[in-house]
């Protein structure tokens, strides 16, 4: 062929490549630990985002297949985080967009099945559209550890988002604008250790969230507009090891809601609005060491707050019946008993019969156990006994049929060898019959053996000449 014309139909190819696709460039490097990292740019002064491929030099022996981590410089006009970058690379276990002007997450991350990484964060700085994250956006990733998507304006989310995230072990969904989540949003993560719902407008905390989060040590629901806690709304942490909810709407705290925490250690309640402290919220909870009540307008305590917990910390700044922060490390907390006289004064003069009433806080064995009752917890311990007693005879029902197959598989096979026995007696009398025909055959033979061997003999005694 003319090596003009071949050149020519090149040329052609290159340009149409460059008039219609879009492109993305990548600056590959290795970094901390041999990570491999692509550094992507984009060009797309239009703002589409059909891309159709993605350029760049890799490093002398690697391949696409070696990029662990994949950031994103400016995305410039791009909103959406495009799917081709998944699909060139689907190795990657972290993925960076931070400080760019993306505003939907839909199948951005589809491919990528081995991310543990997610971090797409501070990306409310240069636009104020709120983040749309589609419902299937982290389906393809099911051994995601780590989704860190602040400061976002995100206003909501899907109650299916988080289906495949059994692994995850911290959500970071701080300085949002979210109001209102699915009460079931949280199940599948039940290996969370960390959620940060910090400053967002949750006006209304819903009964299921942290139902299933029994692994939780850390949350953060601070700076929203709770109004109320729902009863039993923290049962099951038992792992839980700091509460912040500071800076809400509360009014008071239920009866035994902070109870089951047995792990916790610090819980922060400053800027609400409370008034009145009971020691049935907190029940028996000897790890509790720091409580902070900054700022509220608290005008009398259950002294049994300071005897039924491990507080060695209490801070009271701003509040009516005290303004002190208060460290009392001595097991008398007589230090603490002195700051906080007035408060507890106060408590016995508004409810003189506290201390003869049931008092199930004081029993350290008490757990209450109900993870969605509406229901007083004794009778939720209750009907969490009648499930374990449930359980057990179901097991037992289950190990009794077992063992009756096992009787009735063992009769039978006793049956059988009882068959082959009277089979093999049968067959012991065939075969002695058998015996018994032969010896009789024997004896006829040998007999006629012995008739032959007298005629032999006349026949050998007979003179010569008769032959
Ligand atoms: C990208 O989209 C634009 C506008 O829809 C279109 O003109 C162009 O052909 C598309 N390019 C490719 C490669 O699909
Ligand atoms: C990609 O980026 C590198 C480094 O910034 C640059 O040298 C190269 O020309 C770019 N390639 C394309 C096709 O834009
Ligand atoms: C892309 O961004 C530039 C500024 O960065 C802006 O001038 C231009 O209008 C944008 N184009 C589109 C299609 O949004
Ligand atoms: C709740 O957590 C358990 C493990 O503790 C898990 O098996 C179950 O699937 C979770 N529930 C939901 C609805 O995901
Ligand atoms: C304190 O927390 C630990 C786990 O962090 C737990 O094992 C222990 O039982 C708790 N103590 C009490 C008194 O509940
Ligand atoms: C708290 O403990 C102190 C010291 O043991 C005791 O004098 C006081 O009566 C207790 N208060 C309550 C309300 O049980
Ligand atoms: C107590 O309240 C006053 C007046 O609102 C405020 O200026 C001060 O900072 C508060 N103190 C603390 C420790 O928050
Ligand atoms: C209270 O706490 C603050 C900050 O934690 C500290 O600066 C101050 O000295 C404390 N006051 C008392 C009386 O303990
Ligand atoms: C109380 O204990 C804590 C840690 O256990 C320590 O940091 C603090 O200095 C102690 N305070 C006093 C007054 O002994």
């Amino acid at each position: 062929m003319d090596s003009k014309f071949a050149a020519l139909i090149i040329f052609i190819s290159i340009s149409y490549h460059q008039a219609c696709g879009q492109k993305l460039n990548c600056s590959f490097s290795i970094g901390h630990q041999s990570v491999y990292s692509c550094f992507l740019k984009v060009d797309n002064p239009n703002g589409l985002a059909n891309f159709t491929e993605i350029t760049g030099t890799h490093l002398p022996e690697m391949t696409n297949e070696d990029v662990t981590k994949v950031a994103y410089g400016s995305l410039k006009n791009t909103t959406t985080p495009p799917p081709i970058v998944c699909e060139t690379f689907q190795n990657p276990t972290e993925v960076f967009i931070t400080e760019t002007v993306i505003k939907s997450i839909k199948d951005s991350f589809r491919y990528c099945s081995k991310l543990k990484k997610i971090e797409i964060y501070l990306n409310n700085l240069f636009q104020r559209d709120s983040m749309e994250i589609d419902e299937d956006a982290f389906v393809g990733n099911p051994e995601l550890r780590l989704i860190s998507a602040w400061n976002n304006r995100i206003k909501s989310l899907h109650e299916n988002v988080f289906r495949n995230q059994n692994k995850l072990m911290y959500l970071w969904l701080n300085n949002n604008e979210i109001s209102d989540l699915g009460d079931d949003i949280f199940l599948p993560l039940h290996n969370l250790l960390q959620l940060d719902l910090w400053s967002n407008q949750i006006k209304v905390m819903k009964r299921n969230w942290f139902r299933n989060l029994t692994k939780l040590e850390d949350l953060w629901i601070a700076v929203n507009q709770i109004e109320s806690l729902p009863p039993n709304a923290f049962n099951n942490m038992v792992n839980l090891k700091m509460l912040a909810l500071s800076a809400n709407e509360l009014k008071e705290l239920p009866n035994n809601i902070f109870s089951s925490l047995k792990s916790l250690k610090i819980i922060y309640l400053e800027h609400n609005k409370l008034k009145e402290i009971h020691s049935e919220s907190f029940g028996y909870l000897l790890n509790l060491t720091h409580i902070y009540l900054t700022n509220n307008q608290i005008d009398a305590i259950d002294e049994r707050l300071i005897n039924n917990t491990g507080v060695t910390y209490i801070d009271m700044r701003n509040n009516t019946c005290a303004n002190v922060n208060i460290t009392d490390n001595s097991t008398s907390r007589d230090v603490m008993r002195n700051a906080l006289q007035k408060c507890f004064e106060n408590y016995k003069l508004l409810y003189p019969d506290e201390t003869t009433t049931i008092d199930t806080t004081t029993d350290p064995t008490f757990s209450p156990g109900c993870i969605d009752g509406n229901l007083d917890d004794r009778v939720c311990k209750l009907e969490d006994w009648n499930q374990e007693l449930e359980d057990k005879i179901d097991i037992l029902t289950e190990n009794k049929q077992h063992m009756q197959e096992d009787i009735e598989n063992l009769l039978k096979e006793n049956e059988d060898l009882r068959e082959d026995l009277e089979n093999q007696v049968l067959l012991i009398a065939d075969v002695q019959d058998e015996n018994q025909k032969l010896q009789t055959t024997t004896e006829e033979l040998q007999k006629e053996l012995e008739e032959l061997k007298n005629q032999f003999l006349i026949w050998t005694t007979r003179p010569c000449a008769c032959l």
